[in-house]
């Protein structure tokens, strides 16, 4: 276990927000989270679990504990014919398990190549990209209960998930924390590449594999995506609204291009890039923070930007995008402090 106190979390955020926390706690196994869990200090204090802070906008230093997990490695746990299963820690970096699927040729994951983060937090957010989401793969997550220092194991159905939602990320629910997850992988891989310009960057390749494709979602992402180590943000930092079929209607008397993809029944995704843009803010800087210049869904640091002016640029982008299209556009990005 390692604790430290009045601790610099800049390499704990992908923004890199200069912030403190009072502790920062991290754990190696199970039993050590238990220890912690059930300190009476600990339990008077705030607390937040995180991953890897590439989700997380710091509005201020943290006065209380951070606790982050090292509960690593990716084991076979299960194979048949045609599937595998993996059991991960969920410290692990999302993209080796990517990377480790691949190699194998095991098929599932590989649209999901170079998310930052790490393992849990992908099972928590259910990231998704190039019309894949971790939900399609994800069998079973353990997770040990905050208060009652149980471990349950949910199953897929349990995790209630839904667009960049699952059970551990709605507030009025027991408090979980993530440690393991297993998901089901295909020996026999069905490629998704139905998404955007999935099928043309792959060119010329007439029966891709997993790798190809690997290669493909990556060379996508390093063209629209800021690198966080290069410069600060926290991937898409509004979710894409859904909104019902007959507002799109409406929207396209006014604006015949706007575009949108199916979601529920009845309802369509209106890509959040797309109304930003509109507004006029990409590639738009306001002093330290901007509008990334490839993609107007990023927020970036451009140096030495606060949290409260990311914010602050964010409370514009939606005022804006309200104003504009009466589109309410909700964060994915989650605010502490
Ligand atoms: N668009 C614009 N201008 C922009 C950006 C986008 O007009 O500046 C429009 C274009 O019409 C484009 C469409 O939006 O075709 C979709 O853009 P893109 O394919 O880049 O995807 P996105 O909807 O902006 C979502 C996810 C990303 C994921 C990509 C690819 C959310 C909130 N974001 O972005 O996830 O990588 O699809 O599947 O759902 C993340 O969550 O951090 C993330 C990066």
């Amino acid at each position: 276990m390692r604790i430290e106190q009045n601790y610099s979390l800049e390499k704990h955020n992908t923004f890199h927000l200069p912030v403190r926390t009072r502790w920062f706690m991290e754990y190696d196994s199970e039993e050590e989270l238990g220890r912690i869990l059930r300190d009476e200090y600990f339990q008077e204090c705030l607390s937040l679990h995180i991953g890897s802070g590439s989700n997380l906008l710091f509005i201020n230093d943290y006065n209380g504990i951070i606790v982050h997990s090292r509960i690593k490695g990716i084991s076979v746990e299960r194979e048949t014919d045609t599937s595998v299963w993996l059991r991960i820690g969920a410290a692990e970096v999302w993209d080796d398990v990517v990377a480790y699927a691949v190699s194998n040729g095991w098929g599932g994951i590989e649209n999901l190549s170079l998310i930052p983060g790490e393992a849990g937090a992908a099972a928590i957010q259910n990231i998704g990209a190039y019309g894949v989401e971790i939900k399609d793969v994800v069998e079973t997550v353990e997770a040990y209960n905050q208060l009652t220092f149980e471990r349950r194991v949910f199953t897929n159905a349990d995790c209630e998930y839904g667009y960049r939602y699952s059970y551990f990320k709605n507030e009025h629910n027991d408090p979980y924390i993530v440690t393991y997850l297993t998901i089901r992988l295909s020996k026999k891989p069905v490629l998704s590449l139905d998404y955007g310009n999935l099928r043309d960057e792959l060119g010329a390749c007439a029966e891709p594999t997993v790798a190809d494709v690997r290669k493909a979602v990556s060379a996508i992402r390093r063209r629209k995506l800021p690198d966080p180590d290069v410069l600060g943000n926290a991937g898409s930092f509004f979710m894409n609204p859904v909104i019902p079929v007959e507002r799109l209607e409406r929207l396209r008397e006014r604006y015949p291009d706007i575009p949108a993809y199916p979601a529920a029944e009845g309802k369509v995704k209106v890509p959040a890039g797309w109304l930003i843009e509109r507004c006029g803010f990409k590639g738009q800087k306001h002093g330290s923070v901007g509008v990334y210049e490839k993609q107007a869904l990023v927020l970036v640091n451009l140096g030495g930007a606060q949290g409260y002016e990311i914010a602050l640029l964010a409370e514009s982008i939606r005022t804006a995008v309200r104003e504009r299209f009466d589109i309410e556009l909700m964060p994915e990005v989650k605010y502490v402090g």
